[in-house]
């Protein structure tokens, strides 16, 4: 190798010798001064082990021309949070910095002896440990002098603070002003390393005059005996250093705090999300909570009606003279949601045909009042579009349900069939065009449908019922059968009678659109799927049925989820009194005013959960007479200011609605009945 050539001629290495310029006593006081502070304060023994090593002092007055210097502390490795030597945030590193300057003068400032102990060295390691040393003193040199062999350690207040680069003052009193020069102070905090050390760079002002130099004192083991143990303590030994960790320790308590009070809050909106989530149950079979109608239509994957297609709808309708006015559910909202619609006034201007389908689960003979809200829809839908329509009265579906079967009596398939004839005389009261409309039972009419049927059940697989009406192993075969026979009504085929198919081969390409409330959309998404394999492929539609939703009718005791007929007092049915109208509405429904005069007056009423206004909205026709209701109930003042005046209107709105209706429905008996089911064309 080239350079053992060059090694002979090479000059010999001569051994490194640190040339120790010795400090002026203020600066070498000034540096034991720091490092116990810095001890002090953090808490950690300063040259205790080798992790913990202070560098030697750097002679810095030398190139500064003033009394300073220069160290640093290697602090370790970083601590966990709660016993941190080195705090994270900039400004808590210079709060710290701060506490070092202000610690160090006040030690300054209690003038406190400052004893020098002469003490052999190998014996001083071997009792103290190499505490008080710094890096230049770790090792002797290869040849000793016998002043190397030689500490003379540092004691202030009983505390050994190390052994000071050169001679040191007898009191703090002497040292002077200790500043701490910051721009050349650092924390280092390696990330990686986990390790941490203080760089301090320090100035000494002010120095007394007389200023005297502390007398090397021989060694004397009781003198500094109290001293060694504090010194390789971890523990704080300063006041100031106790109370800058308590500091530390209630900043990180609150941020802690602070993160933990952030992730509760989290959780608890989430918990809350989920709580609505949960509360908001909207399937085929049940409907309870509260109903976020925006998040149900993203949920279903349907579009709200904009005003831009409500414009459409209304130039096909009212702007054809078929209706004189969009109906008040289009007009308020009620009607809120839909699917292709947009077709279905495609076809109008294209004149093709289409028809509308809806329908009924007869599972009481009571009707009530929300049961009305799509078959009023319905009947308006009919008028506007000119259009045949086909009612199915799902009898199969309620007993598959609810049916009960007894020892003695059977089962009670025959009871809801019985439901299909005397509902279908409150739809018939409804006043749809007879010739155009087609009303069945599927126990009776299913055969017609049933080739329809059965392409359903081939193309929908029992994992894609489960799913969407979460059905499973345990479910009666029925049910698992059932949404085919409501899907099947959507398709022309059908209905080879009524809709002629069997001889309009035409026909077979009508379109399909299906009123409902939004609970029933999951059945028309699975009809949606697979409606391609039922219908020619010049179907306009593709042979998907559109759909209009409406939103629910508020139960009287709160305007949350839909009536039930199960709970007497929480409808109104088609059959009740104007007594009965009157008394339940006063006692029941639930009231959004305030709890006395004074306070109706101040705030007026909450018309979002006022189920007498949200009634009024589905019920009376009049925009001017409800926006005036409106705007004075929820003000408190005028016509309308109080709850009892709103109760009142609304009963005599419904005692109309439902007055009207029982004349009707009287005049339809079985007889109208059979007519309305017998199988016919209505086209
Ligand atoms: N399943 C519906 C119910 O329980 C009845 C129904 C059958 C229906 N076909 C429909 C409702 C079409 C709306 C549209 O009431």
């Amino acid at each position: 190798m080239s350079e053992n050539k060059d090694e002979s001629v090479k000059p010999k290495k001569k051994e490194r010798v640190i040339v120790k310029p010795v400090a002026p006593s203020a600066v070498s006081s000034a540096y034991l001064v720091l490092r116990g502070t810095i001890a002090g304060i953090l808490g950690c023994p300063i040259g205790g082990s080798d992790d913990c090593m202070s560098s030697l002092m750097q002679p810095s007055f030398i190139r500064d021309k003033y009394p300073s210097g220069k160290f640093s502390i290697n602090l370790g490795k970083k601590q966990g949070p709660g016993e941190l030597l080195i705090p994270d945030e900039e400004d808590q590193r210079n709060q710290l910095l701060d506490l070092i300057e202000s610690t160090a003068n006040r030690i300054v400032a209690d003038n406190i002896k400052i004893d020098v102990y002469k003490y052999d060295r190998e014996a001083a390691i071997d009792k103290f440990g190499t505490a008080m040393l710094d890096q230049s003193l770790l090792k002797l040199p290869k040849k000793p002098k016998d002043e190397d062999k030689i500490l003379n350690i540092s004691v202030i207040d009983g505390v050994i603070v190390g052994v000071a680069p050169g001679p040191v003052v007898s009191s703090t009193g002497s040292i002077g002003k200790i500043s701490l020069e910051r721009d050349q102070c650092r924390f280092t905090a390696g990330k990686k390393s986990r390790k941490c050390d203080i760089t301090i760079k320090f100035r000494v002002d002010e120095t007394p005059a007389d200023a005297q130099n502390s007398i090397v004192g021989e060694a004397n083991d009781d003198g500094i005996k109290a001293a060694i143990d504090t010194l390789l303590g971890s523990s704080i030994r300063l006041e100031e250093g106790k109370q800058f960790k308590a500091k530390l320790d209630e900043a990180e308590r609150l941020a802690n705090e602070a993160i933990e009070a952030a992730k509760a809050l989290e959780i608890s909106a989430k918990e809350e999300a989920a709580k609505q989530d949960e509360e908001m149950v909207v399937n085929a079979f049940e409907v309870k909570g509260k109903i976020d109608y925006n998040k149900l239509v993203d949920n279903f994957g349907s579009k709200l009606i904009d005003p831009e297609l409500l414009a459409r709808i209304e130039r096909l309708t009212v702007g054809r003279g078929t209706v004189p006015y969009l109906h008040r559910f289009l007009r308020r909202d009620i009607f809120f949601s839909h699917r292709d619609m947009n077709k279905i006034c495609d076809c109008l201007e294209q004149n093709k045909p289409f028809y509308l389908y809806t329908g009924r689960g007869p599972s009481s003979g009571a009707m009530h009042l929300g049961h009305l809200v799509p078959f009023l829809f319905t009947k308006w839908l009919q008028q506007a579009f000119q259009c045949p329509l086909v009612i199915q009265m799902t009898d199969d579906e309620k007993f598959l349900f609810k049916g009960e079967y007894s020892e003695e009596t059977g089962d009670n398939l025959d009871y809801f069939a019985q439901l299909t004839i005397e509902n279908a005389k409150d739809i018939i009261a409804c006043g749809f065009i007879p010739e155009k409309t087609f009303l069945f039972s599927d126990l009776q009419y299913v055969g017609k449908m049933y080739p329809t049927i059965v392409r359903i059940w081939k193309a929908v697989t029992n994992n894609t019922v489960n799913g969407i009406f979460g059905f499973d192993g345990s479910s009666n075969i029925g049910k698992i059968a059932f949404p085919a026979i409501q899907a099947a009504p959507s398709f022309p085929s059908s209905f080879p009678e009524v809709l002629g198919t069997a001889k309009n081969a035409e026909n077979r390409n009508m379109a399909c659109l299906i009123p409902c409330a939004i609970d029933q959309d999951p059945y028309f998404r699975m009809t949606r799927d697979v409606a391609h394999k039922l219908v020619p492929k010049t179907h306009p539609l593709g042979g998907k049925p559109a759909l209009i939703h409406s939103k629910f009718f508020p139960p009287l005791q709160g305007a949350e989820g839909k009536m039930s007929s199960s709970d007497e007092n929480s409808a109104i049915f088609l059959t009740d009194t104007n007594e009965m109208i009157e008394k339940k509405i006063k006692e029941y429904a639930y009231s959004g005013g305030q709890e006395t005069k004074k306070l109706q007056e101040e705030l007026g009423a909450d018309l979002n959960v006022d189920v007498s206004y949200q009634w009024l909205r589905f019920f009376l026709e009049d925009d001017d007479e409800l926006k005036k209701i409106g705007d004075s109930y929820s003000s408190g003042s005028g016509e309308f200011w109080s709850t009892s005046k709103v109760k009142a209107r609304l009963v005599e709105v419904l005692k109309e609605i439902v007055g009207e209706h029982q004349k009707k429905r009287a005049e339809v008996t079985e007889e109208v009945v059979f007519k309305w089911m017998q199988e016919r064309s209505i086209v």
